[in-house]
């Protein structure tokens, strides 16, 4: 049993949480009007060239066996629909900065081919472009977010791009976009200003990135979207925070729609470890590196402040998510991966984290959404399997759009070979019918916690339970137990007079629903 002093861990980066060792966790909710909404778009997805996420992942050819839509799998586009996923970001990640748009447009036999430098060398056909990307969003039911080409493009291009997606008048774009078939424009909204400008994206330096972002942005006319395209810089690695200031300092508010920020839960870049295969000190290293999340959108929040204390520009978290080696026989360069609890834990605990930062981050895509990275889809040729950072997502879509209720607690530790980690994640969220969800994560890999939330002042009596957990931390969906790890009912809580307890097993996701 747990000692019950208090060993108090006031972490620098938080001043909500703060992290304790005693027996019980008490959860306090605050239901307060000014509190932000949970912007859908945290729950965003990413979709990049890259190894089997277009080709031979969404897009099998209209010719497939294979059921599809104008060449989009029918499986996936169900899955997608389900997780109700509101924006997907494309053609990248690095791909963006050498993607000539007009390479992917017109007829698709005189379409020429390209190199896909960065990921494995392999011929790129262009088949899957413009029009099929946004056709799909279409059929999706989600916001496209284009990542323009900055490294390799020029501002004519990237003009040319808004035009053409954008514009119902009379112009060389639109017209163009008329005669490949198209007659009314997607009108995209969220645009890229390249990605990951300091690396891949032309190894810049801030200052110069926020010179070509001005120009840039200057060039991308807002056509005719009623609300106004966003415009996004790309965002620093992890903990740049020099790269936030100086982008904040010299980029005009009003060219600046959003900032994005790029975070992978890595345990060494040089030896990241099995994806499946993995021991308890490896599953600790790479929460340690995930759970730094909340230290980055706090701090580069607080530069943010600095800069636009009214907080209109949008932080954007456009790629996180799990990195390890490549499934064993599979091309290095395609980023395939397996995704097991570890990877469903990664995806509760940050989306908590985004959760209780919803004043400034509006928007955050997983890294990627099928077959690379911690993907929610995985295929096999025909099969098809979802993962269990799939059912996360899922069970967390209640928090889109959702008020969100400020938690408060001291969490307890969860300690390997003498470091620690908070063990307990929790975010909290009220709907627009009144039902309340709160979502908690146990991060240990051993012990259970128990909670405590007073909910009597909530004005919701009734609650149910969900939960994602499985007999081994290393368990994973495959083709042949596709249904291992799926959402079931969880029975571990009992509502006592307006104070819920809860027991949450180790390594588990629950989200309760009050109504
Ligand atoms: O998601 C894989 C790659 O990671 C992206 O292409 C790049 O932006 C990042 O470094």
């Amino acid at each position: 049993m747990k000692k019950t002093f208090l060993i108090l861990f006031v972490f620098t980066f938080c001043n909500q949480i703060t992290f304790a060792q005693k027996e019980t966790t008490i959860v306090t909710l605050k239901n307060d009007d000014k509190a932000p909404t949970i912007n859908k778009n945290i729950y965003g997805h990413f979709a990049e060239h890259l190894g089997r996420c277009i080709y031979g992942g969404f897009f099998v050819g209209d010719t497939s066996k294979i059921p599809n839509t104008k060449g989009v799998r029918n499986d996936i586009i169900a899955a997608l629909k389900d997780l109700k996923i509101p924006n997907l970001r494309w053609p990248g990640g690095c791909f963006a900065d050498t993607y000539h748009w007009k390479d992917g447009i017109g007829p698709q036999e005189q379409r020429p081919t390209i190199v896909n430098k960065w990921w494995g060398g392999v011929t790129e056909d262009n088949s899957f472009g413009t029009h099929d990307f946004l056709n799909m969003c279409e059929l999706l039911g989600t916001e496209p977010y284009l990542s323009g080409n900055v490294g390799s493009g020029t501002v004519q291009e990237l003009a040319d791009w808004v035009q053409y997606t954008n514009f119902s008048g009379k112009s060389p774009m639109s017209d163009l976009r008329k005669k490949n078939g198209r007659i009314e424009p997607w009108k995209v909204k969220f645009w890229g200003i390249g990605n990951e400008a300091w690396g891949c994206g032309g190894n810049m330096t801030a200052e110069y990135y926020a010179g070509e972002y001005r120009k840039f942005a200057t060039f991308m006319s807002d056509w005719e979207n009623t609300g106004g395209i966003t415009r996004i810089a790309s965002g620093s690695n992890g903990d740049d925070y020099n790269w936030t200031e100086v982008l904040m300092k010299n980029i005009p508010l009003n060219m600046l729609g959003g900032l994005g920020v790029h975070h992978y839960a890595v345990i060494n870049w040089n030896k990241k470890g099995d994806g499946v295969d993995f021991t308890e000190e490896q599953y600790f290293k790479t929460m340690q590196s995930a759970l730094k999340m909340e230290e980055l959108v706090t701090k580069h929040g607080a530069i943010m402040d600095k800069y636009d204390p009214e907080k209109k520009v949008a932080m954007l978290v456009d790629e996180w998510g799990g990195w390890y080696e490549v499934e064993k026989g599979t091309n290095p360069g395609f980023l395939y991966q397996q995704n097991t609890m570890r990877d469903a834990v990664l995806a509760g605990s940050t989306l908590n984290i985004f959760n209780n930062h919803a004043d400034r981050v509006k928007m955050a895509n997983l890294a990627q959404c099928v077959n690379v990275l911690q993907a929610v889809i995985l295929t096999d040729k025909a099969k098809m399997i979802t993962t269990p950072t799939y059912h996360v997502m899922k069970i967390y879509a209640v928090h889109q759009d959702a008020k969100l209720l400020p938690v408060s607690f001291q969490s307890p530790l969860y300690t390997v070979n003498g470091e620690t980690l908070p063990a307990v994640s929790a975010s909290a969220s009220k709907d627009k019918n009144g039902a309340i969800h709160i979502s908690l994560v146990n991060v240990d890999a051993k012990n259970k916690n128990k909670i405590e939330i007073d909910v009597k002042d909530l004005g919701v009596k009734n609650f149910t339970g969900t939960i994602i957990t499985s007999a081994k931390l290393q368990d994973y969906n495959s083709f042949d137990t596709p249904n291992k790890i799926v959402p079931t009912v969880f029975k571990g809580f009992e509502n006592k007079k307006g104070k819920l307890e809860i027991i949450i097993p180790p390594f588990s996701v629950v989200v309760l629903e009050g109504k």
